[in-house]
């Protein structure tokens, strides 16, 4: 999603804001752009189609210097990326603004300023918001009350920095819906769409709530809430580093984040057992009071979170005996649902910041839920703030679009948030030490995994000529296959599909040929058998089979059946051991397609619009 960078201070700012955006690439864009407040009090800009060292070449070549800058990666929604769609937008030479976000009533304010002689440069919705501001200026004393004036105008959601050349030492912001972070430095600002961005120049920040606008000066910041009213943020050390970002030796974030996720899952476990129990107060303080009344659990999540929530459902049905529904945030938040009494709102995100993850727990908070818990990576996101209850599930920051440590420790952590509702409901001590135990194993178990790379790249050459792929799976294995697909199709752009093995015959059979390679998850468990006679379908057919079995199951390879056999044995644990591989897999085979895996086209890390 788009990224926004900006910085008031005595210093040229420009280096700060390219390394800002060099920082949020990760976030996913497909142009960027630059402008600063030059000691002409003129402002000067540079725009780029493509990736933010090609900004560092236009800037090498043509540098911009000034005290005051805005930068911004952009992620196209209304037009089709360009230089000249990319922001900062300009209007008249006078005010440059970025935003993130979408304006939702921008054809309508459009028709308003056409007919007001103003001419268009972009087929962005941001144009019409530097506009406004513009036109404001005309009758507002100062850009802060003309971005006040602007910003009523808009529908929509927004994070936005502008500046204006008669006052070139000054930075307004203002977010809705959008999020926007405030850096400190001493005698200078910064504005950046998360905390990575400036943590080179900082570690304090400010988090701005929704409806917030800020005004910011070399020397000075002054908050207003949504009403206007002068507030007080808290200031908050970041503890992260500015070489967090770093590959660590590694090829990509991607393949960094799959071999870290041993110490992710260990994070995500300390402090959280004791005595062989798990520590309930980590959800939050009436977490104890809410979930013994907990009656039904709803999911609500997106992409890769969403999968989590499938797999958590199997468990807490089994478990806890406790009926869980799952659901995609972006069908719950437009749909008419019931809610049954004492049901817990759960919801899954990475970021914290995906717009239809936020807009289905605003709808819940207006429904009859029991409470509201975030299963969450990123502390300071809208999505813990907005939450009765959180648990972090401290994977560490996680860059690469595709997710993987972050799936695995929302297993890690929807697994604890199981037991805990199972104690109260007749789970006992020596059941709870029991899957305890197996949580506690798998840092281990999932390092043994990992050593399986080589075989798992020999397997993935099969994969680079192929356009299409079938995931197999039963029970919560048929989440495994789904995030297993996604991770194929998202970084590959191999067309994947996942199906609960049972429903081969119902269609997809239809699709198996020697072109079509089948990939299946088969745990040696109660399914086992029928999976087989699944796979025995897809075997008669042609079909060449991929199959990840557990040392156990008896599935042998022949031809045209490819078995990588996993150490194992089956517990609880075995969805998170087999998503490992998969990961793998989509890894390798994308490395061997050349895609540019920790940013796929078209793919955002943090999806803040709708
Ligand atoms: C996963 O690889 C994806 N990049 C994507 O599906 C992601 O999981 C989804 O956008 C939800 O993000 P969140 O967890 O930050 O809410």
């Amino acid at each position: 999603m788009c990224g926004i960078v900006g910085a008031v201070a005595q210093r040229d700012v420009s280096p700060v804001l390219l390394e800002g955006l060099k920082r949020l690439e990760y976030r996913g864009y497909d142009s960027a752009g630059l402008a600063v407040i030059d000691d002409n009090e003129t402002i000067q800009r540079i725009r780029i189609l493509g990736k933010v060292n090609h900004l560092y070449e236009k800037h090498e070549s043509s540098p911009l210097t000034g005290g005051t800058g805005i930068a911004h990666t952009r992620w196209a929604t209304h037009g089709k990326p360009s230089v000249h769609n990319a922001h900062p937008h300009i209007c008249r030479n006078q005010v440059a603004l970025v935003h993130n976000g979408i304006i939702e009533n921008h054809s309508a304010l459009r028709e308003q300023q056409i007919t007001a002689g103003f001419e268009f440069e972009s087929e962005t919705d941001t144009e019409v918001v530097v506009n406004a501001v513009y036109q404001a200026l005309e009758t507002e004393t100062d850009l802060l009350q003309a971005v006040i004036e602007a910003t009523r105008q808009l529908e929509g959601a927004y994070a936005l920095g502008v500046i204006n050349n008669s006052e070139p030492h000054r930075l307004v912001a203002a977010r809705k819906g959008s999020p926007l972070v405030i850096g400190i430095g001493i005698g200078e600002y910064f504005i950046a769409s998360d905390v990575f961005a400036l943590l080179p120049v900082t570690q304090q920040f400010i988090f701005l709530e929704d409806g917030d606008i800020a005004d910011i000066r070399r020397d000075s910041l002054v908050i207003y809430d949504k009403n206007l009213q002068l507030v007080d943020r808290p200031v908050n050390i970041s503890e992260l580093n500015a070489d967090v970002a770093d590959k660590s030796g590694y090829r990509h974030y991607m393949l960094k984040e799959i071999f870290s996720q041993p110490n992710a899952i260990a994070e995500s476990l300390e402090n959280r057992i004791q005595d062989n129990r798990i520590v309930v107060s980590e959800f939050g303080q009436d977490a104890e009071k809410v979930f013994k009344k907990t009656n039904t659990v709803k999911i609500s999540a997106c992409g890769t979170s969403y999968h989590a929530g499938l797999i958590a459902a199997c468990w807490m049905e089994e478990i806890a005996n406790v009926p869980c529904h799952v659901e995609i945030a972006s069908e719950y938040r437009y749909r008419k649902s019931v809610v049954s009494d004492n049901t817990l709102f759960v919801s899954i995100s990475q970021s914290g910041e995906t717009a239809d993850t936020l807009a289905a727990l605003q709808k819940a908070k207006q429904s009859d839920y029991l409470s509201t818990l975030a299963i969450c990576n990123v502390a300071e996101s809208s999505l813990t703030r907005e939450s009765e209850l959180v648990f972090l599930t401290h994977a560490g920051p996680e860059i690469g679009v595709a997710s993987t440590k972050a799936f695995t420790t929302q297993l890690v952590s929807l697994f604890m948030l199981v037991i805990a509702i199972a104690r109260y409901k007749g789970l006992s001590n020596d059941q709870e030490a029991e899957f305890v135990k197996q949580l506690e194993s798998l840092p281990g178990r999932v390092n043994q995994i990992l050593q399986y790379k080589d075989k798992i790249e020999t397997m993935a050459k099969d994969f680079a000529d192929k356009h299409h792929a079938l995931f197999l799976g039963r029970g919560s294995f048929l989440p495994v296959a789904m995030e297993g697909a996604l991770k194929l199709k998202e970084i590959s752009y191999i067309h994947a599909e996942a199906y609960a093995a049972g429903e081969l015959k119902h269609g997809p059979l239809a699709l198996v040929d020697d072109d079509m390679p089948v990939v299946a998850v088969a745990p040696n468990n109660n399914l086992l058998e029928k999976l087989k006679s699944n796979l025995e379908e897809v075997h008669a057919r042609g079909g060449e089979l991929y199959i990840f079995a557990d040392k156990s199951s008896e599935v042998e390879v022949s031809e045209n059946i490819h078995v990588l056999k996993i150490n194992g044995f089956y517990d609880f644990m075995a969805p998170i051991l087999y998503t490992v591989p998969l990961q793998l897999l989509a890894y390798y085979v994308a490395v061997i397609k050349g895609a540019d895996i920790d940013q796929p086209r078209n793919l955002a890390k943090s999806v803040t619009v709708e």
